[in-house]
């Protein structure tokens, strides 16, 4: 493979955005090539969704995604919609699955969407060169130069595709925010998204304990509020609930938890329990939300021991404060190591939202999650890879 070659497009990640793009612009006629210095392709879609890939979420909006600039998905969004990646994969012939109201899964596996994209890049002539690092990319006008370890590449259009940092032994890298920076465009600071928290050692001491034991809540930081799932485990706290609200989330900043979203008044609920059932504890009535073990770690860590009628309403009335605004300063989360995305990445504003196009630099397209354009939990961010590689693809 090594030695000069030309083509017209060259596509530098061959992840979800990069591969649907490079299948795009073969269809529109172009020589391309996709590289990536993995050995295979597609990794992260692979792993995702719990092996079942999240593909696509049918309710998708521009207020589930996270940016500087929260116009710039608008157009992509728009112009590629979910349905569009559900007739592409249904003309595969994959089932699929609506596991919660709009998130669509693979029925079977995640593979089956890989198939689909590199079906699609075998049929538009597209080419995915693997095991290929890329040392230098220089502008040679009207194109770009690009000097890899299996030869030098010359081509008319360059597409960054390269991702995000998370998730450092799937083959992510720095790399997009590198070349970003080399042709002088604003990198945002970079952050771990979707991703779980660590604990201080004051939590950690009872939650620790509890690991495995999943409940319902309502879960707020930074602004942003999710009512799903959380997660207790080893390390800390995950689950939808709060990898949804780590990407809101600052370091420093508390996360409030109300750990009993079905109780609107657990106050008024409690007084009414004391006068029916006196001799009951209070344990009894949290087990009919809660697990027995997470009943009674709640009633050991708070104090809560005793029957009803030993509780006054003051005392009550702080039983419930806590139940539905417990607060916890995490003590940091577990990072790219396992976070589902990053935060930050390529100023979108020196980007077209129409071709993603550095409007500078013509000829340099950055797509994906290598932008600062971040999803929430639920087939949001795969949805804006096709979309943003789809829009590319056909503007090249
Ligand atoms: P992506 O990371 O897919 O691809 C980047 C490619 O660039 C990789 O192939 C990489 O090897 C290559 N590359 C990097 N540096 C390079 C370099 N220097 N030289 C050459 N190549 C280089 N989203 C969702 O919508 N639904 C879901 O179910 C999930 N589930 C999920 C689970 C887990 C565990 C993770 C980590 C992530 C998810 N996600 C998700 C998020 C989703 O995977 C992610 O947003 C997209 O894959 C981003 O697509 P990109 O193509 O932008 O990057």
């Amino acid at each position: 493979m090594a030695g000069n070659r030309q083509v017209d497009v060259v596509v530098i990640g061959a992840g979800a955005a990069g591969l649907m793009c490079a299948a795009t612009a073969g269809y529109q006629g172009h020589r391309v090539l996709l590289l990536d210095h993995a050995n295979k392709p597609g990794k992260k879609i692979l792993m995702s969704g719990g092996g079942r890939c999240n593909f696509t979420n049918l309710n998708t909006t521009p207020e589930h995604f996270v940016s500087a600039n929260p116009h710039f998905c608008k157009s992509a969004l728009k112009r590629y919609s979910p349905w569009h990646f559900v007739d592409l994969v249904e003309r595969h012939g994959v089932e699929h699955v609506e596991k919660a109201p709009g998130q669509l899964f693979c029925a079977d596996s995640a593979k089956d969407v890989l198939r689909v994209l590199l079906t699609e890049c075998e049929w538009a002539g597209a080419q995915v060169q693997l095991n290929t690092s890329i040392r230098r990319v220089s502008y040679k006008d009207p194109g770009f130069e690009l000097v890899t370890s299996e030869g030098t590449v010359a081509c008319r259009k360059l597409v960054v595709a390269t991702g995000g940092l998370s998730i450092p032994t799937m083959g992510a890298t720095g790399f997009g925010y590198q070349l970003a920076d080399q042709f002088g465009l604003k990198v945002y600071p970079t952050r771990a998204g979707l991703v779980p928290f660590t604990l201080q050692p004051s939590d950690k001491d009872w939650l620790a304990a509890l690991s495995g034991i999943s409940t319902e809540v309502v879960a707020q930081a930074g602004g942003a509020r999710f009512a799903e799932p959380l997660l207790i485990t080893h390390r800390g706290l995950s689950g939808p609930a709060m990898l949804q609200v780590s990407s809101f989330w600052q370091p420093g900043q508390s996360v409030h938890v109300d750990w009993l979203p079905a109780v609107a008044d657990p106050r008024a609920a409690l007084i009414d329990e004391r006068q029916q059932h006196p001799n009951r504890s209070l344990e009894r009535w949290l087990r009919q939300y809660f697990s027995q073990r997470l009943a009674a770690a709640l009633v050991a860590q708070f104090g809560w021991q005793g029957n009803l009628q030993q509780f006054s309403n003051d005392r009550l009335g702080d039983v419930a404060a806590t139940l539905k605004g417990w607060q916890f300063k995490p003590s940091g989360t577990e990072g790219y190591r396992t976070a589902e995305v990053t935060l930050g990445g390529v100023d979108t504003d020196a980007i077209s939202s129409r071709d993603f196009q550095v409007k500078e630099v013509p000829g340099l397209h950055f797509i994906g999650e290598v932008l600062d354009v971040t999803g929430q939990l639920g087939g949001f961010n795969f949805q804006w890879a096709w979309a943003s590689g789809w829009c590319t693809g056909m503007a090249l």
